[in-house]
This record gives C-alpha cells, sequence and structure tokens, in this order.
C-alpha cells in the first residue's frame, strides 16, 4: 500500500521513501521568506524616494488669506520714482510712487507664467524679469509675452500713512 502525506510517499512495508529531503524543502520556504523580505524592502525603498518627488510636484493648496486692506507705511518712507512688494495676506501687490509723485498699486504676479514683476524707473515701466514681458503704469501690458493687464489695487491715504485695498 502507498500513502501520500505531503512530500512523504510510504512504501507497503510503511517506510518513508523521502521524494525530497527536508533541507531541500526548508532552504525552499528561506528562499520564499527572503524573496518577500527583500521585495517588500525594495518596495519601501522605492516609495521612500518617490515620495517627497510626488510632494515637489503636487505641493498643498495654499489656502487663501482674506485682507481688504493694508497698511503700508509713511508716505516719506517710500521714494519717488520707486516700486516696493508688500504682503497683501498671501499675495503679493507692487506699489509704485511715480515721478509725478502718484501711488499705484497692482498685483505683483505676471499674467503669463506667475513671475514677480518690478518697477524700473529707467524704463518708467513695471517690468518682468522672466521674459521681458512690460505693463504701462496703468498695468496694462504693452509688450512682451503678458496676456492681460495686471489686477489694479487702490491706494488710500490715511493721514500720512498709505494704505493698499482691494479694488471695488
Ligand atoms: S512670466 Fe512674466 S513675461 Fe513671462
Amino acid at each position: 500500500m502507498i500513502r501520500k502525506k505531503k512530500s512523504q510517499v510510504f512504501n507497503a512495508e510503511g517506510v518513508s521513501l523521502t521524494l525530497g529531503s527536508d533541507a531541500t524543502a526548508t532552504d525552499g520556504g528561506k528562499r520564499d521568506f527572503l524573496k518577500i523580505v527583500l521585495g517588500g524592502g525594495l518596495v519601501a525603498w522605492i516609495a521612500t524616494l518617490m515620495y517627497p518627488l510626488f510632494s515637489y510636484l503636487n505641493p498643498p493648496r495654499q489656502t487663501e488669506v482674506e485682507v481688504s486692506s493694508v497698511k503700508v507705511g509713511p508716505l516719506n518712507d517710500i521714494p519717488r520714482d520707486s516700486g516696493m512688494i508688500v504682503r497683501f495676506g498671501n499675495k503679493p501687490v507692487l506699489l509704485v510712487r511715480t515721478a509725478d509723485d502718484q501711488l499705484r498699486a497692482f498685483s505683483a504676479v505676471c499674467t503669463h507664467l506667475d513671475c514677480t514683476v518690478q518697477y524700473k524707473s529707467d524704463l518708467g515701466m513695471i517690468w518682468c524679469a522672466c521674459h521681458n514681458g512690460r505693463y504701462d503704469l496703468n498695468g496694462r501690458n504693452v509688450s512682451g509675452p503678458p496676456p492681460r493687464p495686471l489686477e489694479v489695487y487702490r491706494v488710500v491715504m490715511q493721514g500720512d500713512d498709505v494704505h493698499i485695498t482691494a479694488a471695488a
């Protein structure tokens, strides 16, 4: 009589006829275990490398900070024919004091690809360094790739202090 019990075969007298050694079966088990451990380690290592990359490519959204007015400071601290970047909530605003002493404020975010614009006194214009985009002192795009005018903000004097408010 021949019976099978897992990997063992018995002859008619009940003597075990081993098909493979137990050592081979145990080696196979160790090999499978090592494959699982190394495979898991490899997956964890790849995930460790990829997570910062995905985080960089998909940054968390900044929450919008609602601000209706920002105090810039005394007018005397702002030289004529100059521009300065002012934080308006989490948006940059360009405040320009022109050569003929007018105050104007615009979004400092270029309408082309979101670079920060600046006032160039030698050009008498607002200029974007990224692709040489230019805006006049009314915020209108006049040359280069910017497709739209800059968003306009209002400038209000309260006593000697300059305030910037969102345009109504
Ligand atoms: S981002 Fe300003 S001109 Fe391109």
